[in-house]
């Protein structure tokens, strides 16, 4: 039976150019480089300019995989933006986005899913793509986390970085099997019960200011590594497919812990990870594209492969989508 799919035609990535180094933080909290990297893997993270805004980053990524699809900002028809850290309270960053690009008038709008943000963003774009409502849809995942930390809470204000990542999708005609290219299934989960292990403090309606980031750790890190393989387990099924058999696994980049903890859980060789925390920490919605672009880049991630795709943020958020490239 002849159908659509949603495919990834082109991947894109963009980091700001300011590294900042776990012994750079340990000067401003008291932390060390060895706490650091023994609890989350993480040894350094990006940091945007003054000035230089989510718009901003969002716009290189999103550039850069129009080029690799062979696209031109005037072929697109929908603008999704998965951002927790808007340039404004409003218009939507992807209305900003679409005007820089210089993109034609067209559905615009952002997801707020928080970590989370990316994969449900797909998941929207794939209804647009797959019935017929948008041709060339641009799917970015954009943060300026920095932006939110209280450099007085070491708990928090050394995992975080800054950063983009982007998909270009189109619409190919499959076959309505794994075999297909394309988003083949989906599992998307939230539980507002879970709000205050972690949360923003301020925002436009209740304090009137953006406030910081508050985080219960250890309680995230366990709902982590728990509710992830649920929710990966209900996408493998609706694809078809079980989940040894994906050659990657593209996992949000909060905590190397947590990524192995998730593998391990899955029964996922661990070489079949794609891990950048180490060197992107955790950039919220942007992290699993750009972790997507980085497997790319080297080689790893080739057209053809199956890949799963999941994550887990504030909310609580979480979800996971598997595609083949
Ligand atoms: N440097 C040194 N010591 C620290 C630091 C630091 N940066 N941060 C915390 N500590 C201390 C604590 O104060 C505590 O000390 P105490 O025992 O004297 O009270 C001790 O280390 C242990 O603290 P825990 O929070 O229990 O440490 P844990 O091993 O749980 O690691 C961490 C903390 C890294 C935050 C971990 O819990 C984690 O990764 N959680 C998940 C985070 C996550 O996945 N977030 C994803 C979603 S983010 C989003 O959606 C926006």
């Amino acid at each position: 039976m002849s159908v659509i799919r949603t495919a990834v035609t082109g991947v894109g990535a963009y980091l700001p150019e300011q590294i900042v180094t776990n012994a750079d933080l340990a000067k401003i909290v008291e932390t060390s480089d060895e706490w650091i990297q023994e609890r989350t893997g993480i040894k350094e993270r990006r940091r945007a300019a003054p000035g230089q805004c989510t718009s901003d980053l969002a716009v290189e990524a999103a550039r850069e995989a129009l080029a690799k699809a062979g696209k031109t900002p005037a072929d697109v028809d929908l603008v999704i933006v998965a951002t927790t850290t808007p340039d404004l309270t409003f218009p939507a960053t992807a209305a900003i986005v679409q005007r820089k690009l210089g993109v034609p008038v067209c559905p615009a709008f952002d997801v707020q899913a928080v970590c989370s943000g990316f994969v449900y963003a797909l998941t929207v774009a794939d209804g647009f793509v797959a019935r017929g409502h948008a041709r060339c849809a641009l799917v970015i995942g954009a943060e300026t986390m920095t932006r939110l930390l209280d450099y007085a809470d070491r708990g928090t204000c050394v995992l975080f970085g800054d950063g983009a990542g982007a998909f270009v999708l189109e619409p190919v005609e499959g076959q309505g099997t794994t075999a297909d290219r394309g988003m083949l299934g989906f599992a998307l989960r939230a539980d507002g019960q879970k709000q205050d292990l972690l949360y923003m403090d301020g925002g436009p309606s209740s304090t009137g200011t953006v406030g910081h980031l508050r985080m219960v750790g250890a309680q995230v890190f366990r709902h982590a590594v728990v509710n992830i393989a649920e929710a990966v387990e209900a996408a493998a099924a609706q694809a078809g497919i079980s989940v040894p058999d994906v050659d990657w696994f593209v996992p949000h980049q909060a905590n190397q812990r947590i990524l192995q903890g998730v593998a391990h859980r899955l029964g996922l060789d661990e070489n079949k990870v794609i891990s950048t925390v180490a060197l992107h920490a955790n950039t919220s919605a942007a992290s699993i594209p750009l972790a997507f672009a980085e497997g790319i880049a080297d080689g790893r991630i080739k057209p053809g492969q199956l890949l799963l795709l999941e994550a887990m943020g504030g909310g609580f958020t979480w979800g996971a989508c598997v595609l083949r490239l």
